[in-house]
């Protein structure tokens, strides 16, 4: 469980987010929401620690995250995977060695992580052939899924995609959304999506709009296409660019 009250950032006179409250439960998987430039990707930074709020508090499972140091700070830590909104892989490495570097940190001997690395790959799709290759020839989709597979070599209790999907093409999105919602479901790991892709309503259970700072709206997706608010409206609308999908098209839930 995720507990956020009153969080405040600002960078000079930039405020960020203002007295924001947001709780996400165990398990949820949340699509957040908002213009670019609205702080979702600072209001994410802010759960896991990598970025201090000016004030206002963040509690993981009941620990207050801003206030942790030393290991009882690492143990939140090895709880969030991050992945970050672009893969952030090391170019220098091969695909083996960027998913495997904690253990390899760790001095952990390559015949032991050889097969954990093997394991997380296969799990995001890829194959052993994948392994010795380096970042510069993976496309988009596969660094994307790299990167996820290097998050979940840290078997996290919450994930938090930052825009998983940017740059890909409609069949790669949907198939990095798939891989999500599978993560989510077989490893029950409360998932949070900053995304600005209609398609994650397909997968999100819960949407939380950022707006002015605070959340401005938070509900289950489905009611998201009947959310009476002009401005949420108007958003939802722009991000489906094009024809609008009906709450009856939705292929699940
Ligand atoms: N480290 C920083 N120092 C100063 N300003 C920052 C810093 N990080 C973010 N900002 C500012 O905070 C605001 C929110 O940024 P953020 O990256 O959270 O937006 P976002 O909603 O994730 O946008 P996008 O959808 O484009 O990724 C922006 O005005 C940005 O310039
Ligand atoms: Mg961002």
């Amino acid at each position: 469980m995720i507990k956020i009250e009153k969080l405040s950032k600002r960078f000079g006179k930039n405020i960020i987010t203002n007295k924001l409250d947001l709780e996400v439960a165990e398990g949820e998987f949340l699509a957040v929401i908002g213009q670019s430039g609205v702080g979702k990707s600072v209001l994410l930074k802010q759960i896991v620690g990598l970025l201090k709020p000016d004030s206002g508090r963040v509690r993981i499972d009941g620990d207050e995250v801003t206030k942790l140091k030393g290991d009882a700070r690492r143990k939140i830590f090895k709880k969030c995977g991050y992945v970050f909104q672009f893969a952030a892989l090391l170019d220098s490495l091969t695909v083996f060695e960027n998913v495997g570097i904690k253990m390899f940190e760790d001095g952990e001997p390559e015949e032991k992580v050889y097969p954990m690395v093997l394991e997380k790959l296969k799990s995001v799709g890829l194959s052993e052939d994948s392994m010795q290759k380096y970042p510069a020839e993976l496309s988009g989709g596969m660094k994307k899924r790299v990167g996820l597979a290097r998050t979940l070599m840290l078997n996290p209790k919450i994930l938090i995609y930052d825009e998983p999907t940017t740059g890909l093409d409609p069949i790669s999105v949907k198939m990095i959304h798939e891989l999500m919602a599978q993560t989510h479901k077989e490893r029950k790991i409360t998932t949070l999506v900053i995304s600005h892709d209609i398609d994650i309503f397909n997968y999100a259970t819960q949407v939380a709009m950022l707006y002015k700072g605070k959340i401005m709206h938070k509900g289950p997706t489905k009611d998201i296409w009947h959310c009476k608010d002009p401005y949420i409206h108007q958003f939802i609308r722009g991000l489906s660019d094009g024809p609008i999908v009906q709450p009856s098209d939705e292929k699940k839930k």
